[in-house]
């Protein structure tokens, strides 16, 4: 397969390459949907995705969104409309095929070793190494220092690289996951909600990568099911209602509260609020009215340390 980016030392494209003849969007949906079977996830789908832009996808659970970022990834195929990268039409058959396009994905629950140091995780399945065959070995030091200098690029700093990555927190071994997509020369970088399982701090020091790898060029769908999360770092907010887009629109024609309004359903709220009425026990009075959901006070950019 030909690639469009310039190849780099360790075999990847590199970020800052544009092909000719496109208007600069790396990955575009046009009209997608996918059927597993009689099931229709996903329908009527569009999306674009630009370097140096944050195109954040949202939807509750069952929402559709894991599907869509599987289609873009490799890992599943589209079964309606259209799927273009750098313009021309595509159809991945497996993860690879995407990463050779330059599309990277961090998953949730991130494959990495947790007893192995941070910098043999950073470069697991793409070694370093020295010698001519069949003396060649590992170089250790090299990628040590890679490492090193590649997380410090990003404004990662970790005490020691020796450290089991098992014993980072959650937070940490998203940035590394990310810093890594970013050293392999990824454009796009697809976060299958990586936020999710973190606290307030710790989502603060990942939205800040998401920016950091914005700023390199990347192209980042970030997907989420926090609003605040959203508007704090997205150019773009893509909201998925039962599979299909309720909402698609730029950070200028949508303002937090209207998002916020977007993800919590107002009559769903509605529904909600009278089951809960039957309850013993549940106070409803305490709960927002659906027209009246005011959006909390989001976290100040500079919390993130
Ligand atoms: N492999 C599959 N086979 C059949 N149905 C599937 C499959 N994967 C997903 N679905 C269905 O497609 C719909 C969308 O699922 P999807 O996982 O994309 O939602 P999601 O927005 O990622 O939800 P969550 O927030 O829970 O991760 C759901 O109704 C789900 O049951
Ligand atoms: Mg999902």
């Amino acid at each position: 397969m030909t690639s469009n980016g310039t190849q780099g030392t360790h075999g990847a494209i590199l970020a800052d390459t544009v092909p000719e003849g496109s208007d600069g969007t790396i990955v575009e949906l046009r009209n997608a949907g996918k059927s597993y079977g009689n099931i229709r996830a996903l329908h009527g789908v569009d999306l674009k995705v630009h370097p140096g832009k944050v195109t954040c996808v949202l939807g509750d659970n069952g929402a559709g969104k894991s599907t869509l970022i599987k289609i873009i990834s490799g890992l599943h195929q589209h079964t309606e409309g259209e799927f273009l990268v750098d313009g021309a039409p595509v159809r991945f058959s497996t993860p690879r095929e995407a990463l050779d396009k330059g599309i990277a994905t961090v998953y949730q629950d991130l494959a990495v070793v947790p007893l192995m140091p941070v910098w043999r995780n950073f470069f697991l399945g793409s070694e370093m190494t020295k010698g001519p065959w069949p003396l060649r070995r590992l170089d250790i030091e090299r990628m040590k220092k890679t490492a090193d200098e590649e997380l410090r690029n990003m404004g990662i700093v970790l005490d020691d690289l020796e450290q089991p990555i098992g014993t980072l927190s959650g937070g940490q071994r998203q940035c590394v996951a990310i810093a890594r997509a970013v050293y392999f020369g990824a454009r796009v970088l697809i976060l299958d909600e990586p936020t999710a399982a973190l606290g307030v701090k710790q989502s603060g020091v990942v939205l800040k990568y998401i920016a950091a790898a914005r700023d390199r060029g990347l192209g980042v769908i970030f997907i989420t099911h926090n609003p605040h999360h959203a508007y704090m770092v997205g150019d773009h907010f893509s909201v998925l209602r039962l599979g299909t887009m309720e909402l698609n629109a730029s950070r200028d024609e949508v303002s937090l509260e209207e998002l916020t309004n977007h993800m919590a359903g107002g009559s769903e709220l509605a529904a909600l609020k009278h089951e809960l009425s039957q309850v013993r026990g549940v106070d409803v009075e305490e709960l927002p009215e659906a027209g009246d959901l005011k959006a909390p006070v989001a976290m100040a950019k500079d919390d993130a340390p």
